[in-house]
């Protein structure tokens, strides 16, 4: 089993990853909380509570913590994850409510109840996990494994030419956290999933149809470049007509940015390493995170021949293997669908 703390702002991708998670029989959801970023906390909090509903995993504690990043204000992106953050789709009403309790709170509670045993995944601005580290300064101890997905080194943003979208919503909260794991143990060490090589991780229309085939779809579930924009789903897959809806969105947003028809779908990756499913290799590296000037704001820089004198604070993935992936993907998310049609 993995027992997961997972801090999310829900969000494409990250419904994606959290499709995955619930798909796999070892997961176990002990509590997924919402910082604001694609985005807001509210909103986040709901799509996440409505989603892990869907995918038949009630009564999760979905809790809201900050509603603001650390020093800056909010910036959040409809134009990149829809209005809703879930691109086309229009998920049910949950029938659970958003926790009352904070989420940093519980954060801080299940590491100290559980040391050793919970594996942190954060696909979202580092907000949430900055405080829960001011709290509980000992959290990467406490923590048996942490998996970030941010920042970008030797790659071009997607949100400034130099900055990736998670880092650039809260740089402020980014260099605590990395601040916060200088000079721990190599184990300790967060692993950070930068656009890298998630921006290797391209979903194409072909794996949406696969997807729909493994969980036995009756009709063939096509997302096509030359259909209109905005076209709806009409799958009689519940789980397949909505992560459609909400990818077709994905395709088209990239689309407009020249990148293609397709979706990088970042956080299923750092999903996926979280769970010590997909493959990757990762060096050690000293990150930092520009916060100052407005050039370079978010912009995170890795130092991997110790230039600066600094012990390791991360291990940044250099490798990862997309066609695995995806073959894992289909797999695990079409049986979810099929186990929940
Ligand atoms: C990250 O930013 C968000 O928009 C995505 O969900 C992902 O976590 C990629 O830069
Ligand atoms: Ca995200």
């Amino acid at each position: 089993m993995t027992a997961f703390l997972l801090d999310v702002d829900t969000g494409i991708d990250d419904a994606l990853a959290l499709a995955y998670l619930a798909a796999l029989p070892s997961t176990e959801f002990v509590s997924v909380t919402a910082t604001p970023g694609n985005v807001d906390a509210d909103q986040v909090a709901r799509n996440t509570l409505a989603l892990l509903e869907l995918c038949g995993r009630p009564g999760v504690e979905v809790a809201i913590g900050a509603r603001e990043p650390l020093a800056i204000p909010l910036l959040t992106t409809p134009e990149t994850h829809g209005p809703q953050g879930i691109g086309y789709a229009v998920l049910p009403q949950p029938a659970g409510a958003v926790s009352e309790r904070n989420a940093v709170d519980l954060w801080v509670e299940h590491a100290r109840n559980r040391p050793g045993e919970l594996t942190a995944l954060i696909t979202a601005p580092l907000t949430n996990f900055a405080l829960a580290l001011r709290q509980e300064p000992e959290l990467p101890e406490l923590l048996a494994k942490v998996v970030i997905m941010g920042g970008s080194f030797y790659h071009q943003g997607n949100t400034t030419p130099t900055a990736e979208w998670n880092t650039h919503v809260d740089p402020h909260a980014a260099k605590e956290v990395y601040a916060a794991f200088r000079g721990r143990a190599p184990e300790k060490l967060p692993i950070v999933c930068s656009l890298d090589t998630t921006e290797r991780m391209e979903m194409h229309p072909h794996h949406v149809r696969r997807l729909a085939e493994a969980a036995g779809a009756r009709i063939p579930e096509l997302v096509l470049p030359g259909q209109p924009e905005g076209l709806r789903s009409t799958s009689d897959n519940t789980l397949i007509r909505h992560l459609s809806d909400a990818l077709r969105f994905y395709f088209e947003f990239h689309r407009h940015y020249d990148q293609g028809y397709l979706a990088h779908v970042h956080d299923f990756f750092a999903a996926g390493v979280a769970a010590g499913i997909l493959e990757f290799e990762a060096r050690p590296a000293t990150v930092d995170v520009e916060t100052g000037s407005p050039l370079l704001a978010g912009t995170t820089v890795a130092d991997f021949r110790g230039l600066w004198g600094a012990p390791p604070n991360a291990r940044v993935v250099s490798a990862n293997y997309p066609a695995a992936a995806f073959t894992e993907l289909v797999s695990a998310v079409g049986g979810l669908a099929a186990r929940l049609a």
